[in-house]
């Protein structure tokens, strides 16, 4: 679409490397979040009052747009969106962070994908109740018409898996004729432990996993998860697993495992869109040369943050 680019590069100074001015693409969901911040859980058929009450743009690939823009990160989302009034208000709220929105597709009809999260404030907890509407995800098509220069790293969130696959080895073939320096790392995210994701962990420098994939593997812990599932990553790819308040653990790309301890806040306040931040901060600290270990530490550190505040204004 041509959604003028609120383009996020900053201020680029003679001095500034121009490499490090290129963008991180985030290719997956952006929807409409309607947020009730609750004492407590409400029981089935009773009737409360919410302490507040927001409208929040969400996504997992929206939400580590957010993130990326809050650390200082010029970046892109690249995702659907449905005409209608929902639509107009996550693309005025990407634009407000300063998030390239240019390779968004208006796609001709359908239904904005809408969440329904309740957030208990007692709790720290967040459920939420989604929609994905009828709108069809953005496709290798799509892609094709990127230019694939302006960018150091993109991640997708695993949502149509083959269409993804097609996107990636796009990307690979990009960077096949390209020096290492050049090339553009790339990410996934599995979250849904949906059968036809998983041929994405095979793609990717880095693959994030979610509790909720390596529970439903069977696997009890972080680490457990890591060593059983790397067979299905790419040799040299790095396999990550955050694990709530049990922090974060990584298996670099040697076959060595690392771990970070979570930082969760003196409060819990809104944990929604916590796992979207960490992968942000992770390929935030990744892509400008930080080390895994430091990378996931950041990643916890971020994260954690984020828990202790609504919304994101105040991580950094
Ligand atoms: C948080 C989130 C929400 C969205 C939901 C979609 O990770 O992206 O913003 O409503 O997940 O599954």
């Amino acid at each position: 679409m041509a959604a003028g680019a609120a383009g996020a590069a900053g201020a680029g100074g003679a001095l500034r490397d121009p490499a490090a001015e290129k963008r991180i693409l985030c290719v997956g969901l952006v929807c409409l979040d309607i947020i009730s911040v609750v004492e407590a859980y409400p029981a089935e058929d009773t009737d409360t009052r919410c302490l507040s009450q927001r409208w929040q743009r969400g996504g997992n690939a929206s939400n580590s747009c957010t993130v990326l823009a809050l650390l200082g990160a010029p970046c892109a989302f690249m995702g659907s969106l449905a005409p209608g009034h929902a639509a107009d208000f996550v693309l005025a709220d990407l634009r407000r962070r300063g998030v390239d929105v240019r390779h968004a597709v208006l796609q001709p009809g359908g239904r904005m994908p809408t969440s329904v999260v309740i957030a208990s404030a007692s709790r720290g907890t967040r459920t939420i109740l989604h929609a994905s509407g009828n709108l069809p995800d953005v496709t290798a098509r799509d892609f094709e018409r990127i230019d694939l220069e302006q960018f150091r790293w993109i991640h997708w969130e695993a949502r149509n898996a083959a269409e993804q696959l097609r996107m990636m080895q796009r990307v690979e073939e990009h960077n096949r004729a390209l020096p290492p320096a050049r090339r553009i790392r790339t990410s996934v995210e599995v979250e849904k432990p949906r059968e036809e994701l998983l041929p994405l962990l095979a793609h990717g420098d880095v693959v994030f996993i979610s509790k909720d994939l390596a529970k439903h593997f069977g696997y009890r812990s972080a680490p457990e998860a890591l060593r059983g599932l790397r067979g299905r990553v790419q040799p040299g790819a790095t396999l990550i697993c955050a694990w709530a308040e049990e922090g974060a653990d990584a298996m670099g790309p040697g076959g060595e495992l690392l771990h970070a301890d979570a930082c969760p806040p003196e409060t819990l306040v809104d944990t929604l869109g916590a796992g979207d931040t960490f992968n942000a901060a992770v390929i935030f600290a990744l892509s400008g040369g930080q080390s895994l270990q430091d990378a996931l530490n950041f990643g916890c550190r971020i994260a954690g943050r984020k828990c202790g505040i609504q919304g994101y204004d105040g991580i950094v």
